[in-house]
Formats: structure tokens, sequence, C-alpha cells
């Protein structure tokens, strides 16, 4: 089952900027925690397809729940010896107005490094793609800070860094290039130094709140199943580390993301 938070929240009032609810981990409870999330303190989310086959996943949440949006795209880690049908990709993003961003798209470096160029490519023309259907980006970048930046100053999409992971450095650069910083779970953690640091020094007008869900819960509830309305936790630490109050952090980074995504 799925940890419910203790901390009192608004209803409706959390925007979840990046969510994995097809996930096989949410197949006994997706359901009920979808029909729950307003009453928990959620009004909107952003489901992320990585290939075909979660794509339909996450176009079937967004027909079936109004709150429910997606993103489509090949994440790097999908980026194998076959081939991926672009043209198919764009077709579905023509198709479906709930799609509100391509990705998650980018480069993981921790994943594999032999197929740098591979992933270089697809990461190249998924960027296209959005800029030709006006949309904005979701970029994974995991070890991967160099390469996806000099990409992203090539192109300069309106778009996020999602589970942001970079330096202070980076993070200035991002933001200079009127991009957003996605940030979750890992503020939360001991060792999340690096990403308290970043939160400090960008401006919260540059920050969109999401969980990556189901994975990287927040503390208390880290290891566990992570769901929308988690967030609360990771606002709670944002607000300690801005001095500002825990429903302006909402509130704030609720208008990023409808900013962003024109949701
Ligand atoms: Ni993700």
């Amino acid at each position: 089952m799925y940890p419910v938070p203790s901390y009192p929240v608004k209803k409706g009032s959390i925007i979840d900027s990046h969510a994995h609810y097809n996930d096989h981990r949410f197949d006994d409870c997706r359901e009920e925690l979808l029909s729950k999330m307003y009453d928990l303190g959620v009004s909107k989310i952003i489901n992320c397809g990585c290939d075909f086959e979660s794509i339909e996943e996450v176009l079937d949440l967004s027909d079936k729940y109004d709150f429910c949006f997606s993103a489509v795209g090949w994440h790097p880690e999908n980026v194998n010896e076959d081939e991926f049908d672009f043209a198919r990709l764009d077709r579905i993003i023509k198709e479906n107005k709930k799609i509100v961003a391509v990705g998650e798209t980018g480069l993981d470096y921790n994943w594999r490094q032999d197929n740098k160029d591979r992933q270089k490519a697809a990461f190249h023309t998924q960027l296209d793609i959005a800029a030709a259907n006006n949309l904005p980006v979701i970029i994974h970048d995991r070890d991967a800070h160099a390469d996806t930046l000099e990409i992203l100053k090539q192109h300069t999409p309106k778009g996020v860094v999602h589970c942001f992971s970079g330096s202070v450095e980076m993070a200035r650069e991002v933001v200079k290039m009127g991009m957003y910083v996605g940030i979750g779970g890992v503020l939360t953690f001991k060792n999340g130094r690096v990403l308290k640091e970043v939160a400090a020094d960008i401006p919260l007008e540059r920050i969109l709140l999401e969980t990556d869900a189901p994975y990287l819960s927040p503390e208390p509830f880290r290891g566990k199943l992570n769901h929308s309305a988690l967030i609360i936790y990771v606002a709670e630490k944002l607000a300690e580390i801005k001095g500002v109050s825990v429903a302006e952090v909402i509130s704030v980074t609720a208008k990023n993301t409808e900013e962003l995504f024109g949701i």
C-alpha cells in the first residue's frame, strides 16, 4: 500500500510535474490512489512515457483522468540498438491534445557510456520534434551534465531538467537559458547536500516540484512507494531552505508548472 502524509495540505493545491503512474508498482492501488488525489492535496499530474509501450499507458491515464497530462519521449535508457520511429512519436504528439511535453529525453551515462553518440542523436532529434510542435521538454540527465548543457545551449528549448543532479553552476546556466530545475524527494535526503545548495541559490520562480513516482520517496518515507501527495515533504524542506511558507512554495511552483506546460 501507499504511505499517507500526516501534514495538512490544502485540497487540490499541489502539481506533480513528473510521475510514472503507469508503473507496475501501482497495479494494486493505482485507481484508488488517483481517485483520492484531490483530497490528498493534488490538482494536476504529468505522467512521462519513456517508450511506445509506456506512452500508450500514460495516454490511457490522461484519457481517463481529467487531472492527468502526458509527456512522451524516448528515455535514454531505452536507446538501444533497435530503431526508434520518430515519425510515429511526432504523429502521436499531433493527435493528442493532452500531451504537454516531449520527454523523458536526455542523456544517461550512468547507465551506459558505450552508446553516447546514439543517446545524443536521439536527444537532438527529440529537441527538434519539441520545437516543431511548440512543446517544452522534460530532460533526464544522469552523470552527463556537460554534454546535456552543451546540447541544451544549441537548441535553447523551453523545459525542465528533471530530478536535477548537477552543480550550482549548472543550475545557474539552466536558469539563464530560461529553463526550470525539477526538484523531488532527493531534497529531503541526508546526502542531498548539493541539491540543497542548488535550491538555496536559484529563484523559487525557476523551480518545479516533482515525484518521479513510484521512485524517490521523500523522507520520512524513503524507500516506500512514492506518490504525488508526498510532494508536501519536499515543499516543506524547500520552504525551510528558502525561508518562506510551505503555502508559498506550493503556489509559486504550481504556477511555474502551469505556465511551462500550459496546463
Ligand atoms: Ni522519470
